[in-house]
């Protein structure tokens, strides 16, 4: 069912039970009421009539009682007097029927009061003789479509306030839930990628901080995917980039030195076929081999140290990051670089890379960006090494830019570390320009 109808079924519910025992309580005290109305009426009518009775007998003469009793006989609300003579009077234990068909109510109402008339017969006797009597008849139909009157009022009265009661329900659902509607569009919208979607501002209060939230979430969205496609992109060119210096260093590097050798290679084997006295030629050619070799050798190994930080492997990664160090203090020698390490060694050689990469990345950033003066680096074990390592690198320069945006640096680097569900915190360093802050929790089995 769903949330509007048993919001207004609910109230609907109560409001037609209160109406029922409100007409059930009318109709349980109404017989009281005309029965105690009636008796009243009975009562005064039987003193007036008394008296009128004992006036008109006094008169001495049958006929003039008769005619003063026309006259005088009283009239009291739910009563109704008769002056019978003869074949006319009723007699006594006999009750009348109440003239029901011409009641201003329906006849069925009456039977559910069900009232009994009741009759007291007055004789009027002169000079001690009887000559008629005076029937006082109790009519309560009066009463009755009095009751009648106002549960139909009453019943009117609560069914209008029912109706007013369950329209406005109706109106503040329909309005309270129409920013439901327009959240569930919104997320549909998200679903098949249109990030651009927002929403009006919620006027229920209740809902204004969801719609606030949509908004900001459906923001972060764009951001994310934004800076998804920019991290593609960067990792496309970088790749491209990575490519054309290889090819580079192959073609510009590699390339002479093999053609040195072969040249020498072929020189060589000129002076071999001629004779022993160009012995001296064949060991310098030879020495020149081994010197092209040796290039070689050195711009094999310059491009496996940047494909892959070879010193990790051998020497761990406190003793890698202060050969990096070194190299950078080497390159920038009016930075001050510092490095305090401890000998932490990791099973995981991806989280070791990692953290490399992170401070490669820092160190970089800092040399470019900052303007510093001071970089240090510090990696710890938290917590006297309880499964987690800590890894910090600040500088003393400018210090992030207001509304930083990140970079494909930043970008992976903050990409390492979520791949080994740490924590990246990028801030305002002591020292004064910027801070990374890295936390990456290990189990104390990857850790020696
Ligand atoms: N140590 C730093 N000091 C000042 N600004 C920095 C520092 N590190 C990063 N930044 C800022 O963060 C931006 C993003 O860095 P990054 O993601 O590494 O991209 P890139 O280095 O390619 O610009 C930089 O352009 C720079 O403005
Ligand atoms: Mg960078």
């Amino acid at each position: 069912m769903s949330l509007k109808l048993r919001l207004v079924l609910i109230p609907s519910i109560i409001l037609t039970l209160g109406l029922a025992a409100a007409i059930a309580l009318e109709l349980a005290w109404a017989p009281e009421r005309v029965r105690a109305e009636v008796g009243t009426g009975m009562e005064l009518g039987r003193i007036l009539v008394i008296a009128a009775v004992a006036d008109a007998s006094a008169l001495g003469s049958p006929a003039a009682a008769l005619q003063r009793l026309e006259i005088e006989l009283p009239k009291v609300r739910h009563v109704t007097f008769r002056i019978a003579t003869g074949s006319q009077m009723i007699a006594a234990g006999e009750v009348p029927a109440l003239d029901i068909a011409h009641a201003p109510v329906p006849a069925w109402f009456v039977h559910l009061l069900d009232p009994r008339p009741r009759i007291e017969l007055f004789p009027i006797v002169v000079r001690g003789v009887g000559v008629g009597q005076v029937e006082m008849l109790s009519n309560p139909l009066n009463e009755i479509a009095e009751v009648w009157k106002e549960l139909v009022r009453l019943c009117l009265i609560l069914i209008a306030a029912s109706g007013a009661i369950v329209g406005l329900i109706l109106w503040t659902v329909q309005r309270a839930l129409r920013p439901i509607g327009d959240l569930q569009r919104g997320f549909d919208r998200l679903e098949h990628g249109d990030y651009g979607v927002r929403l009006k501002p919620i006027r229920v209060p209740e809902l204004a901080r969801i719609g606030e939230q949509f908004n900001s979430l459906a923001c972060s969205l764009a951001q994310v995917t934004d800076d998804n496609h920019r991290l593609i992109d960067a990792l496309i060119n970088l790749q491209e980039t990575e490519r054309k210096e290889i090819a580079y260093e192959l073609h510009d590097e590699v390339g002479p030195v093999l053609f040195g050798i072969r040249a020498e290679a072929a020189s060589i084997l000129g002076i071999c076929g001629r004779d022993a006295a160009h012995l001296a030629s064949i060991a310098e050619r030879t020495e020149a081999i081994g010197r092209l070799a040796d290039g070689m050798q050195r711009t094999n190994a310059r491009i496996l140290a940047r494909l892959r930080p070879l010193a990790l492997d051998s020497l761990g990664l406190a003793e890698a990051l202060r050969e990096l160090v070194a190299g950078w203090q080497e390159q920038c020698p009016e930075i001050a670089f510092s490095v305090r390490a401890d000998e932490i060694k990791l099973d995981d050689a991806a989280a070791e890379l990692a953290l490399y990469r992170v401070v490669q990345e820092c160190l970089t950033n800092a040399a470019r960006h900052a303007g510093a003066h001071r970089i240090e680096v510090c990696l710890k074990r938290a917590d006297g090494g309880k499964g987690a390592i800590n890894l910090l690198v600040q500088d003393d320069g400018r210090g992030l830019p207001a509304g930083l945006r990140f970079g494909f640096g930043l970008m992976g680097m903050s990409e390492r570390v979520r791949a080994l569900h740490g924590r990246l915190a990028i801030g305002k360093a002591p020292l004064g320009g910027a801070e990374i802050a890295v936390t990456i929790p290990l189990a104390a089995a990857a850790m020696a």
